[in-house]
């Protein structure tokens, strides 16, 4: 179909457009109206979220969806109606006689509204176009490539296995069409358009004034998420699509890993190195080479005789495995694999357009491919997980689930192979793999999830995936897929992070050092820097390229590496308190500026390697970490404190050092950090004092939050301090503790920074009460 063409000819008629088919029929919950060729329902979700479903040649789409479950999806509020739409508690939709839809604040702002020739089709295909307003930003998207800001680019969403992308390489891995437009002066809104197939987002890049979009076929499905804050947009659009649970806190370790580590000795020597090393980790990841000839849930006894002992002996040091577990499964019929046998016999496994069994290489050679749209199919592919949790691992890793298949140009199963959706409020029927495509990979990682829940009920599950779909953070964690070594990918991992982040997956990370090619011992040391503060920090590399574990270039660098782990793990209290801040509101753990502050959209410093972690400590990276030369730091307005030297910033805009060893952090005025002695790994207790460092400023304060970071249903510990600076000094105000949870700290340790800083140490302090450290 050709879209340009149809828009000629669209502008043509546009003039001779007829009006609506017939009045708006207002509703409680919203409206319905029809024009000569498409019908639409607007329904309020909530006061701040609108659903607009439109019905080609008169049809609704099955209203059934991946990423928004149906309790979701079938909310309404009641609305009071206009002459041409409705009003909510919150918003102002008027619908022309196009059906081009304008939605308003209650102020008469303009929220977002369609462009001429808002709705057009072609086929099954159509196009929705709205207007791109000269100030807006673009942010979202998932891990696209290109710059954070999305204005100018067009996008596909197929996922796609990308082995050594280019910064600017589209599509990639994973499918997120969900967008934030941002005003000049924060004003924000989202919009998900929840269309599984092949699809594009083109944000002023044909039409510099438009957005449009469009998809071959599938639903015209779309929610339009009213802000007025980032922050409200991207917790509101998880309202929608869900919230990542709070992942175990190991997770928020240094992960090391490569592919190659192809023996028990390996492995263990790997890990003893960390630790002889003194360098904090863990996790050891396991790639493929544990398996028998690539083979998922086997295991080659020869080089690893015994995982059981393996997972139990590292434990002990504080290391936990994650074992990498691929989809497809290796075609080996009657030859006593049991994944094939089970498989087969169940008949999980995607057929052909001719209905015969679709088999294809990947890694094991010829494979087949679990239909993961058939709830019968997760439910049998989590079970495969039950001897790999006996032997202990502590997660599992779903790696080439766009799905990566060999030796065709398209990378993967042809789309008219056949899925039987069996699930969820789907009618069952069966799907080709255009609608399937997208969201395989995110069903992929639903069966290991539930397969984890069901397995070890009261245990967190730890699933990594790479492709994935919108609403899939709610099963797993996920990565940057195969970057390479190179300083663009250094810039591209912190976009791809915080636009994943936006984009409901804040837990994200990149390959440090880079998957591909072996990075420059500068660079390496770099990435470790600033990974150190991305919400999942694993180093890992191919099985061809140099190894990247920390210690490989040297003393210098490994004392710069290590330093930088330290920190991530004395920060752990304040890392695991966002966490959790998280699994309850949505808001990132990595976020851009001005998530927090609006004024950092008009900063005029380069800030590409500038990022806060929880909204208070700012990371200031050189935005150009290559070059020697020193570099503008922009701070948004309200005060600072330097993290290193506790000392106060005075002023907002100023040159920092590019130095190797160094990356400029703050901490935002009206701050308590939570901090802890350092320890080798999170599964060792810290011995000592809490430490709680003080900023002051306006609206001080600070969260403790502690539970035993692995299970689901336990106690928990949650406390508030607050603080002020009074003529006596600086009044600390704990807040009554909630919950049971036995802290392992008896003291706390107390330092309030500033130009007279000043340190006490007190008796742990469970109840509400105030603590003056007295002024010099
Ligand atoms: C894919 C993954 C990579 C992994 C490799 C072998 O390329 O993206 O991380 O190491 O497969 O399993």
């Amino acid at each position: 179909m050709n879209f340009r063409s149809l828009l000629a000819t669209a502008a043509f008629l546009a003039a001779a457009q007829p009006a609506l088919a017939a009045p708006i029929e207002h509703k409680a919950t919203g409206l319905s109206a029809s024009s000569a060729d498409a019908g639409m329902q607007i329904t309020a979700l909530t006061d701040s979220i609108i659903r607009v479903r439109v019905a080609q040649g008169g049809k609704f789409p099955e209203d059934a969806s991946w990423a928004v479950p149906a309790a979701v999806r079938h909310q309404s509020v009641n609305v009071t109606q206009s002459a041409d739409g409705f009003r909510t508690r919150a918003l102002d939709v008027h619908l022309d006689p196009q059906l081009g839809l304008t939605v308003n604040d209650l102020q008469g702002r303009t929220i977002v509204a369609d462009a001429a020739n808002p709705l057009s089709f072609a086929g099954r295909g159509f196009m929705l176009r709205k207007k791109l307003p000269i100030d807006q930003r673009i942010y979202g998207m998932g891990d696209k490539t290109g710059g954070m800001d999305r204005r100018g680019a067009a996008f596909v969403d197929w996922n796609t296995d990308f082995f050594g992308f280019a910064p600017w390489s589209d599509p990639i891995y994973k499918s997120i069409p969900f967008y934030i437009g941002v005003a000049s002066d924060g004003y924000a809104y989202g919009l998900f358009l929840d269309n599984s197939w092949r699809s594009n987002f083109d944000f002023g890049h044909r039409d510099a004034d438009a957005i449009e979009l469009s998809a071959p076929d599938g639903p015209i499905d779309y929610y339009v998420i009213a802000g007025p804050t980032v922050a409200d947009v991207v917790r509101n659009y998880q309202t929608l699509t869900g919230r990542a649970p709070l992942p175990p806190q190991w997770a928020l370790g240094y992960q090391q890993s490569r592919w190659g580590y192809s023996s028990d000795k390996e492995v263990r020597a790997i890990a003893s190195r960390l630790r002889s090393d003194q360098i904090p980790a863990d996790v050891i990841w396991m790639d493929i080479d544990y398996q028998e000839k690539n083979r998922p849930f086997t295991v080659n006894k020869t080089i690893f005789p015994d995982l059981k002992k393996l997972n139990t002996d590292l434990n002990a040091e504080g290391v936990r495995l994650v074992a990498i577990t691929d989809l497809h499964v290796a075609y080996l019929p009657k030859q006593g694999y049991a994944p094939f046998d089970t498989g087969e016999a169940g008949n999980h496994f995607v057929r052909k357009a001719d209905g015969s069994l679709y088999v294809a290489p990947v890694w094991p050679g010829p494979a087949v491919f679990p239909d993961f749209t058939r709830a019968a199919t997760r439910s049998w592919w989590g079970g495969l997980y039950n001897d790999f949790v006996a032997d202990g691992f502590a997660g599992f890793w779903n790696d080439m689930n766009e799905p990566a298949v060999f030796e065709t140009p398209t990378k993967t199963m042809p789309v008219d192979n056949l899925h039987r959706i069996d699930s969820d409020d789907f009618a069952p029927r069966d799907a080709t793999h255009s609608e399937i495509h997208n969201v395989f990979g995110m069903q992929n990682t639903r069966g290991t999830y539930e397969g984890m829940l069901k397995l070890r009920p009261n245990v967190r599950p730890f699933v990594m995936t790479r492709a994935t779909y919108a609403g899939g953070q709610r099963y797993a964690v996920t990565w940057t897929g195969d970057n390479s070594s190179t300083w663009d990918h250094l810039r591209l991992c912190v976009q791809q992070s915080l636009n994943l982040g936006l984009s409901g997956f804040t837990y994200t990370g990149c390959d440090v050092g880079g998957f591909v090619g072996g990075a420059s011992p500068d660079l390496l040391t770099r990435w470790y820097e600033i990974a150190a503060f991305t919400p999942v920090f694993r180093n890992h590399a191919a099985n061809d390229a140099p190894h990247a574990e920390p210690w490989v270039d040297g003393p210098e660098h490994l004392a710069i590496r290590r330093k930088f782990i330290e920190e991530r793990y004395r920060l752990m209290p304040y890392l695991y308190a966002v966490a959790e801040q998280n699994s309850r509101t949505g808001d990132p753990v990595m976020r851009p500026v001005f998530y927090d502050y609006p004024d950092a959209l008009k900063f005029d410093c380069d800030s590409a390697l500038t990022f806060t972690v929880g909204g208070k400590l700012l990371v200031a990276a050189p935005p150009r970490p290559e070059s020697p030369k020193d570099y503008k730091v922009c701070l948004p307005s309200g005060g600072w404190y330097d993290y290193w030297t506790g000392q106060p910033v005075t002023e907002t805009k100023f040159t920092a050092p590019n130095r190797l060893d160094y990356v400029p952090l703050y901490v935002r005025a009206g701050t308590i950090l939570p901090r802890q002695p350092l320890t080798q790994s999170t599964m060792i207790k810290p011995t000592g004092a809490l430490l709680l460092d003080v900023y002051p400023g306006q609206d001080c304060r600070g969260e403790i939050y502690l539970d035993d970071g692995i299970s689901i249903k336990g106690d928990s510990l949650r406390q508030t301090v607050t603080c002020s600076v009074t003529p006596r000094g600086v009044a600390l105000n704990f807040g009554a503790r909630t919950g049971k949870f036995r802290p392992w700290w008896k003291q706390i340790a107390v330092t309030v920074h500033g130009a007279a800083p000043a340190q006490i140490t007190i008796a742990d302090h469970p109840k509400a009460g105030e603590v003056l450290i007295a002024a010099k």
